[in-house]
């Protein structure tokens, strides 16, 4: 395979099943470092090639590409990757968007961290392939933590087979409460207007009610609606690889989903109503920690990841982090 991408080690790759994790690529160190212009035609040429290597290793980190300044930039590098723009519809987070395709990653406070998940496993159509760039790193901290989530799947299977066959037979439902407008103090503090693109009561019960979700007006002061999904699969099989995957936001919505609104405990239960068993879920979130890998951004990364396959997290960070994010579907699945 000739590829205009290099190979490069960092310190924070880990190995699994005889692949480094994630794949880090840079230019051909004795060039000088390519324009914006022909780094997206890198990407346009070597397309099959670079999806080819993301359904391998999972997680590709493209480093030292300086040349991508903002997230007008940053569009056209995901552009140039060809895959179906996805927007941000049905998510939790209160983010900015900057082109049509590119936003900000989650507005959170940046003491708060926000746990593993699968980028909107609570919606039906999540999407498969996931951007995130680095126009400005944080002093400290802020990493993007990234987990390979069919080995979270086994071992909780050894540990738990009675909570996986639950999960995969029943799936999870999410319940969340939103406000009408976004409440940018809380790290799901996303409204329904923006949530779903809507303006009316009216408007969000249909989309609501398109998704098979429930949902109660709580005639509070912030005009909230809690909302509970239709069950969703927790398990899935990923069609390429055949590997059954830890597909779901469980950990998140229980360890991360507070704020006045919400109880994370609450958020998530099995598709029988049943709540999901704390001291699971705490070794559940300790066990993704430690098979996590969490490397320091440098301006102008560009990480792509298998939503699929793989899971993310956000620590806390100091200073004036800005990392941005753009969702995309493959064409062909
Ligand atoms: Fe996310």
């Amino acid at each position: 395979m000739t590829l205009n991408f290099n190979t490069i080690a960092i310190a924070e790759q880990k190995v699994f099943n005889e692949h480094v994790f994630p794949l880090v690529l840079t230019y051909d160190c004795n060039k000088d470092m390519p324009s914006l212009d022909t780094l997206t035609n890198h990407f346009k040429t070597d397309r099959s090639s670079i999806l080819h290597l993301l359904q391998q290793y999972k997680a590709i980190l493209f480093r030292g590409y300086n040349c991508i300044k903002d997230g007008y930039d940053f569009d056209k590098v995901v552009t140039a990757l060809n895959l179906n723009e996805m927007p941000y519809i049905g998510g939790a987070a209160v983010r900015t968007q900057i082109t049509s395709k590119v936003f900000t990653a989650n507005e959170s406070p940046s003491t708060e961290s926000i746990p593993f998940h699968h980028e909107m496993s609570q919606v039906p159509q999540p999407p498969t392939h996931l951007f995130f760039y680095c126009e400005s790193p944080p002093t400290y901290g802020g990493q993007t933590p990234i987990l390979i989530s069919s080995i979270v799947y086994n071992a909780m299977l050894d540990k738990y087979p009675d909570f996986i066959t639950k999960l995969e037979t029943t799936g999870v439902k999410y319940v969340r409460t939103l406000p009408e407008y976004d409440d940018a103090s809380s790290a799901i503090g996303r409204g329904w207007r923006s949530t779903y693109n809507v303006s009316t009561r009216e408007d969000v019960e249909r989309e609501l009610d398109i998704m098979g979700s429930t949902y109660v007006w709580m005639n509070d002061a912030d005009n909230s609606v809690k909302t509970t999904t239709k069950a969703l699969p927790a398990i899935r099989k990923n069609e390429k690889s055949n590997e059954r995957v830890f597909f779901n936001s469980c950990v998140a919505a229980y360890k991360g989903w507070n704020d006045s609104r919400n109880r994370g405990h609450k958020a998530v239960m099995h598709g029988d109503g049943a709540y999901l068993d704390p001291e699971i879920m705490g070794e559940c979130a300790a066990f993704m920690d430690d098979i996590s890998v969490a490397f320091t951004w440098c301006t102008g990364d560009v990480l792509l990841l298998d939503n699929r396959t793989t899971m993310h997290s956000r620590r806390p960070f100091e200073g004036s982090r800005r990392i941005l994010a753009s969702l995309a579907r493959d064409p062909e699945n």
